[in-house]
């Protein structure tokens, strides 16, 4: 009956416009960050799109995920003309200030990518040579506090894609990013001759986090469904699908 359809409605998780339908969130994304996030033939796939997509499934909502590059996540999640951004994002206190994040879904951490054969062999002897990071990161923070944020050494890019380029070029002689993408790339470009170095005394532990509005009613509900996908068995299978293979 239509009371009985109206309660259920009602006591489900789905959250409608006022046509009842799911209302679709936007997320926002910079695709450039293989296998977290990438454009495979025009389509935006990864580990992170996969979760997201199961986190809004869980959640009630539709979602529509849209490349529009690193800089731009943040001032549209700050201007509130997105609704959630996903992009390998770490949880760190300086973002906190000015937005809010989900709980921690992935740990990661910085490490170098060299040239095979290379003298680097940990942070510290990265002085003097020339680094490139993607600019806003992590990894450009990291090197800013080992050699100064005045380094003429330090060559920060718009994307990570454009780094590894560069490193290819010869241009630099390392970059500084995220291992899971680093061990990636070294792994599926063996032609490329790159070798990965970790460093556990200077890369922290980093926790990637669905980065939101400061004060997003959303928190709550994707919080939920976070611990949902992390819990039953979801994140399991995307978590082998993408890195177990
Ligand atoms: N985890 C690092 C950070 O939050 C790098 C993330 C870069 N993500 C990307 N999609 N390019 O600063």
């Amino acid at each position: 009956s239509a009371a009985f359809l109206f309660i259920l409605s009602a006591c489900g998780t789905s959250k409608t416009n006022g046509d009842g339908e799911k209302k679709t969130l936007r997320v926002v994304t910079d695709a450039a960050y293989a296998p977290l996030e990438y454009q495979d033939k025009g389509e935006i796939v990864g580990f992170d799109i996969d979760f997201i997509k199961a986190v809004a499934k869980e959640a009630g909502y539709k979602i529509k995920v849209e490349h529009v590059g690193w800089d731009p996540i943040f001032v549209e999640i700050k201007g509130k003309t997105a609704d959630a951004a996903i992009s390998s994002i770490t949880i760190d206190s300086k973002r906190q200030q000015t937005y809010d994040f989900s709980i921690p879904y992935f740990l990661s951490k910085n490490e170098i990518l060299v040239p095979k054969g290379s003298s680097i062999k940990s942070t510290k002897d990265l002085e003097g040579k020339k680094i490139a990071v993607q600019n806003g990161t992590t990894g450009q923070e990291v090197v800013e506090k080992l050699f100064g944020e005045n380094n003429d050494k330090l060559k920060k890019f718009e994307n990570n894609n454009l780094a590894i380029l560069e490193l290819k070029k010869g241009g630099v002689d390392a970059v500084v990013a995220d291992n899971t993408v680093i061990e990636t790339y070294v792994k599926n470009n063996p032609n490329d001759n790159l070798d990965f170095i970790e460093d556990d005394a200077t890369f922290n532990k980093e926790f990637y986090g669905i980065l939101l509005p400061k004060g997003s009613k959303l928190k709550a509900e994707l919080d939920k469904a976070v611990n949902k996908v992390l819990d039953n068995g979801t994140y399991e299978k995307l978590y082998e699908k993408w890195f177990k293979t």
